[in-house]
This record gives C-alpha cells, sequence and structure tokens, in this order.
C-alpha cells in the first residue's frame, strides 16, 4: 500500500491544472552520504531510493507562500546505516518546517548550526516540528515503505553543499536490530 497524494482542490482559478511535480533519487543520487562505501558500491546504483512528490503553488522564491510534499522512502540498508534522505539546512537558513508521518517506521534525524544531532521517532501521524537553523534528514528503520509528508515555504530553499561537504556528525545506524543515533 502507498498513501496517495491528496486530491488538488481549488476554488483559485490560477492554480486549476498545476501539477504535483515528481522527483525520484536513485542509490547514485546518494554516494558518498553513507559510512561503508564498499557496502555501498556492491548495491545496485540505479536502485530507487526515494521518490518526492510536491505541489508548488507558487514560484519558487515568493515569500509568504507554502509547498507541500510527500516523500516516499525505501526500506532497506547500506551496511548497517538505514536507507535515508540526503538532507538539508534550507537555503534560507531560518525558514521552518513541517514533516508529518503517513505511514511506515521512520527517524527525523535533526542538527543544529552549531551540530548537535538529535533524533525523533516517526510514526503514521507523529508531527515534528523543524525550526529554522535546524538540518534534517530522514531514515526509514522498518522494513516497509515509510512515508511522509512536508510543508515548507517557498522561499526555503534548499542547502545541500553544506550536508553533502561535512555531513552530518551522528549516523543512525542498526545494533542488534534497535536504531542507535552513534
Ligand atoms: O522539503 C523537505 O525537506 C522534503 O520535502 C525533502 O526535500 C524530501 O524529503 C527529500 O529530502 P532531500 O531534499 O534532503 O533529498
Ligand atoms: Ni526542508
Amino acid at each position: 500500500k502507498k498513501i496517495i497524494f491528496p486530491e488538488l482542490f481549488f476554488t483559485d482559478k490560477n492554480l486549476v491544472g498545476r501539477d504535483v511535480c515528481k522527483i525520484s533519487r536513485n542509490l547514485s543520487d546518494l554516494k558518498g552520504i553513507f559510512a561503508d562505501v564498499e557496502a555501498f558500491e556492491k548495491m545496485p546504483q540505479d536502485k530507487l531510493a526515494y521518490e518526492v512528490s510536491s505541489f508548488l503553488p507558487e514560484k519558487e522564491g515568493t515569500p509568504g507562500g507554502l509547498y507541500f510534499g510527500i516523500t516516499y522512502l525505501y526500506p532497506g540498508k547500506v551496511g548497517n546505516e538505514y536507507m535515508m534522505t540526503k538532507g538539508h539546512y534550507h537555503a534560507s537558513i531560518d525558514r521552518a518546517e513541517f514533516y508529518w508521518g503517513l505511514e511506515g517506521e521512520g527517524m527525523l534525524i535533526l542538527m543544529d548550526e552549531q551540530r548537535n544531532v538529535w533524533a525523533e521517532r516517526v510514526f503514521p501521524g507523529s508531527l515534528h516540528y523543524i525550526p529554522g537553523g535546524v538540518a534534517h534528514r530522514m531514515a526509514n528503520v522498518g522494513s516497509s515503505l515509510f512515508s511522509f509528508a512536508a510543508c515548507w515555504p517557498s522561499d526555503a530553499g534548499h542547502n545541500y553543499a553544506e550536508i553533502a561537504e561535512k555531513g552530518f556528525s551522528a549516523r543512525l545506524i542498526e545494533v542488534n536490530g534497535i536504531p542507535h543515533l552513534i
């Protein structure tokens, strides 16, 4: 089962006919984010890691607007590290975001600008507030599809470079079947 994207329902005629934008990321798009490089390279690089369906009613960068998206993160591990999103700070670093769990089991990994890391358990119906200045990454810690919804400002943008260079200061590792932030 896969939670479907909400039906777009508008009275604003300017929005009628707008499409949901879909992106997908394969394992090859996640190169460099996992600790176990050897295990990573042995895996099929075209394996689908996650898909994001978004509704972006405003032009990117519009102040005051909101975006909505659902991420479908497939289960799996690279070595003993759970499958996860690239993760990012917002390009406008003070912009906040809501995440909420839809199906499956996940962990939200958060890191502030001082590189302090903590994590929140994500489950169907859980709500997570990501304040400005906090980098965010989701991991699928279950054995089935994990999906979550997000709402963020249309002028937030994504800063992937910082995470690509320095990573998070902790990793979510499976130890005896249980996720540990190490
Ligand atoms: O806006 C968000 O934070 C999410 O929609 C993410 O972009 C999504 O979960 C994919 O993660 P990332 O952008 O880190 O690849
Ligand atoms: Ni974000």
